[in-house]
């Protein structure tokens, strides 16, 4: 999705703006552009595609110089990908750049045009600058304050006004928008923290139609009336490192790596004294709950799925799993002990966020499994589990998912508890079981290479298919995401044993079919499944649990996992998976962490 940066301070801030978009490139975009105040005037620069040519287009033109000024990276929505709608955006004596969706922009176009406005684009963006431009005398503020109550739908602005060479206005309503507090003589406005992280990690989060006059000096907050509002710093507590590639060849490739250190951190704080300790009085809400709405989009909500599996099973209790773009507009049934359970990388997610106000609104309690500290989600939602994977850059999820699972699993083990379903015993054995599971990731990561010589095998494929059972096909739909989303491979996960039921018409000779035949008390079926598919002629990549005994002719490659619990073998499946759709990817050539048309946080509908 689109990603804004804005700075003042003393460097010249084409760099730093052209830089901090860089750190932003991951959101997925597809034209950058930047406004900046030189000689007192505001000079705007973009240009289609990569920032790269935007950087290249300057060189080439001569690059703006100045201490003010705003980026962007564009994330097409209205109007095509092209120089005339990159942002920023300008009235006569206003520019700026947005994030987010302006749903009256056809009103308002009209009602400026009656005043003499001509626009050039076909975004909403130019609306929102051309009524702000409509409104400036000579007081900033001013104009936001009559302008932005017209405005319905959602928007981060960071805006420059001719007049206030020295200053930049951030403005948000639903979208995200940072300060970035600089270490004296500079600060900066960023949509997302990596932005900034290279120049400060401490930050003030906006809150709904608050304004930040930004200078280099000072940052004020306002509501739109002036009045003051005292902001609370925050302090990202992730490190640069963790915004760069160290030595891996892609995002992707570094964050699967991650996941050992990733899923100690999301569990080893909850588990003390040989049990789970949730914070925030959490498990009161776990006993009341009758009934689990699992609410979240993409591979978040193939996480949930995975979290119905478990919870029904070891705590008999009901799990509803929806996606998010469907929940909020099906009506759903939501009884007063519910609780609405919200997942989430980013915590931004426009469907995710409008499903969890939906919860609130009907009275149901609220808990969110987010990465991202202090994102809306986490904020907005009754009670919080962090996941602590750290930035996750690639587009493509991987560790993230891997620590929602495991929030889904310390959930299932904690209600099966909590409601007598599990006895102590056995709870030991699955805590026990849980934390050997990151020395089990280390082994399969390092069967990255063997995966990658198999990949050969399997890239030139048109059409995969991914099977399995209970568990194996809950993980499934994340395995055959992951490889479609980043190498452009159509894929489909299907029950095992649902394939007879129609689809099994499309396994032709050469097919590839990944089957996980994990679950040991469905492995007859399975095994019975796979051969259907190889008496048609598909080639064959099984996962099972080492030891599992495969006869020769059952499949043509065999990823075996380390030895573990059936209940665990999604922790372990994953691993494989996600490096052989990332294999596949780069052996077709494709631009890993950033697959075409994606963008990282959805942010609109
Ligand atoms: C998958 O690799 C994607 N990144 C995507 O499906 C993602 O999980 C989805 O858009 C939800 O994002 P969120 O977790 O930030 O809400």
């Amino acid at each position: 999705m689109c990603g804004i940066v804005g700075y003042v301070g003393r460097e010249n801030c084409t760099d730093v703006l052209i830089d901090a978009l860089s750190k932003l490139e991951y959101r997925g975009y597809d034209s950058a552009g930047i406004a900046v105040f030189e000689n007192g005037k505001i000079r705007v620069e973009k240009a289609k595609g990569r920032l790269q040519n935007l950087d290249e287009k300057m060189n080439l033109e001569g690059r703006p110089f100045g201490n003010c000024g705003i980026g962007h990276t564009r994330w097409a929505t209205h109007g095509e990908p092209s120089h005339i709608n990159s942002h920023p955006h300008s009235g006569r004596r206003v520019t700026l750049v947005h994030n987010g969706i302006i749903e009256n922009y056809m009103e308002l176009k009209a009602f400026l045009e009656g005043k003499g406005y001509h626009f050039e684009s076909q975004t909403d963006t130019e609306t929102v600058a051309k009524l702000i431009d409509y409104y400036y005398q000579d007081d900033p503020l001013e104009a936001l304050n009559k302008a932005l109550p017209q405005v319905r739908g959602a928007y981060a602005l960071a805006i420059l006004f001719e007049g206030f060479p020295d200053r930049l206005y951030a403005v948000r309503k639903e979208s995200p928008l940072i300060v970035g507090l600089g270490c004296g003589g500079e600060n900066f406005v960023a949509s997302d923290i990596p932005a900034i992280l290279k120049y400060t990690n401490r930050y003030y989060l906006l809150e709904q139609d608050e304004v930040a006059l930004v200078t280099a000096g000072q940052v004020v907050v306002t509501d739109l009336a002036g009045n003051p509002i005292e902001k609370q710093e925050q302090v990202a507590d992730w490190d640069i490192d963790a915004a760069e590639k160290g030595g891996f060849a892609h995002f992707m490739l570094k964050e699967i790596h991650e996941q050992p250190k990733a899923f100690r951190n999301t569990i080893s704080p909850r588990i003390r004294d040989g049990a789970i300790q949730f914070e925030n009085g959490l498990d009161d809400v776990l006993r009341a709950a009758k009934r689990l709405h699992v609410v979240a989009c993409g591979t978040a909500m193939h996480a949930g799925i995975v979290g119905k599996y478990l919870i029904e099973s070891l705590a008999r209790v009901p799990v509803d799993v929806d996606l998010a773009s469907e929940f909020r507009y099906r009506n759903p049934i939501l009884e007063k002990e519910d609780l609405a359970v919200i997942i989430s990388q980013s915590g931004e997610t426009a469907d995710t966020l409008a499903a969890l106000r939906l919860a609130k609104s009907q009275g149901i309690r609220t808990l969110a499994i987010v990465n991202v500290v202090g994102s809306s989600i986490a904020r907005e939602a009754d009670y919080v589990l962090y996941t602590w994977a750290g930035p996750e850059i690639a587009v493509a999820s991987t560790k993230a998912y891997t620590v929602q699972l495991a929030v889904m699993y310390l959930l299932a083990f904690q209600l099966g508890r909590l409601r007598g379903q599990l006895d102590e015993a056995a709870y030991a054995n699955y805590l026990t079981e849980l934390m050997q599971t990151p020395e089990k990731i280390e082994k399969l990561l390092s069967q990255s290479g063997a995966i990658a010589n198999l990949a050969v095998d399997y890239r030139e494929a048109q059409n995969m298919f991914f099977i399995g059972r209970g568990l194996d096909y809950a993980l499934s739909q994340e395995g055959s995401l992951k490889l479609k989303e980043i190498s452009y491979i159509y894929s489909e996960a299907y029950a095992a044993g649902e394939l007879k039921h129609g689809t099994i018409s499309l396994i032709v000779e050469g097919i590839p079919v990944v089957a996980l035949a994990t679950q040991r008390d469905l492995l007859e079926k399975m095994i019975s499944n796979v051969r259907e598919v190889r008496a048609r002629g598909a080639k064959v990549l099984l996962f099972c649990f080492e030891g599992t005994q495969v006869s020769a002719d059952l499949a043509n490659h065999v990823i075996y996992l380390p030895q573990g619990s059936d209940l665990f073998a999604p922790l372990l499946s994953i691993v494989p998976l996600q490096l052989f759709a990332y294999h596949i990817a780069e052996q077709r050539g494709c631009d890993v962490d950033k697959p075409r048309n994606l963008a990282k946080s959805v942010t609109v509908e």
